[in-house]
């Protein structure tokens, strides 16, 4: 994608997410079925974070995940949030007062794609549904690659392409079909929700996704299908030194 297609990308993405910021969290459920917060439960069990410590969380919208983060690793630990569009921060930083995580949880207004980290910053840097929606998904791994210590974990959890073909033919009916009508009918707007479906057509699937974490610099990626492939969860570690 060249630099003005991926300008167009970017300016369009946040448009979006500002239209929508209010009824994100409500629709994330309508529309997963609720299952959006199985698959996040399995990422904490599988990322095994640790109290103390130190974790970014990229494209974290309304903050759910930063939460959850912040939850485990504590006071003695600390959750940064970074996401563009300042309409999504703005409905995740009341949260963290009724979490009880605001005293080390920060919020910050950043793009992905050149992340305002030095190297080697966190143990951990996640990304939760978002990695569908940047211009250029390798910059963005790179990004989160260089700002984890060695031995840190780069983690991804995201809507995917189901392997098994006739539940796949069945999801996307849903998908592509009948997920926008609902979503206009809610938010009384064409565009989020068919952007939602139109995100997942170019982006790769599980198996190619593994790969790019490798090129990114990660090694022993483990990758998740969760709900026959609707979502995928990829976990890669920095080497050490
Ligand atoms: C589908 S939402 C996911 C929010 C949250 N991570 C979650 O799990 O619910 C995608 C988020 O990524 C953000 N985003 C998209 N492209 C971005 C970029 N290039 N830099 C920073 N944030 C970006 C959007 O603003 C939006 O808040």
């Amino acid at each position: 994608m060249g630099q003005g297609e991926s300008r167009v990308k970017s300016d369009f993405v946040h448009d979006v997410f500002a239209q929508i910021a209010g009824r994100y969290d409500v629709m994330n459920s309508v529309l997963s079925f609720n299952q959006h917060k199985i698959w996040r439960r399995f990422a904490m069990r599988k990322m095994r974070l640790k109290t103390g410590e130190h974790c970014l969380d990229v494209g974290t919208g309304t903050g759910d995940w930063a939460i959850a983060m912040a939850q485990t690793v504590g006071a003695r630990g600390q959750v940064t949030g970074i996401d563009f569009c300042q309409e999504m921060l703005d409905v995740a930083e009341p949260k963290l007062n009724r979490f009880h995580v605001a005293g080390f949880t920060n919020l910050l207004l950043g793009n992905a794609m050149a992340l305002p980290f030095e190297d080697h910053s966190f143990d951990v840097a996640t990304i939760g549904f978002a990695l569908r929606n940047v211009p250029d998904v390798a910059q963005v791994l790179k990004e989160m690659t260089r700002v984890v210590k060695p031995g840190g974990k780069v983690v991804s959890l995201e809507l995917s392409k189901p392997d098994f073909g006739p539940f796949r033919a069945l999801y996307y009916f849903y998908f592509y079909r009948i997920l926008p009508l609902i979503g206009r009918a809610a938010v009384g707007k064409d565009e989020p929700y068919r952007w939602l479906p139109e995100s997942l057509r170019t982006f790769p699937d599980r198996h190619k996704l593994a790969r790019m974490f490798e090129e990114a610099g990660l090694e022993r990626v483990e990758d998740y299908p969760l709900t026959f492939g609707i979502c995928a969860l990829h976990i890669g570690y920095k080497p050490k030194a």
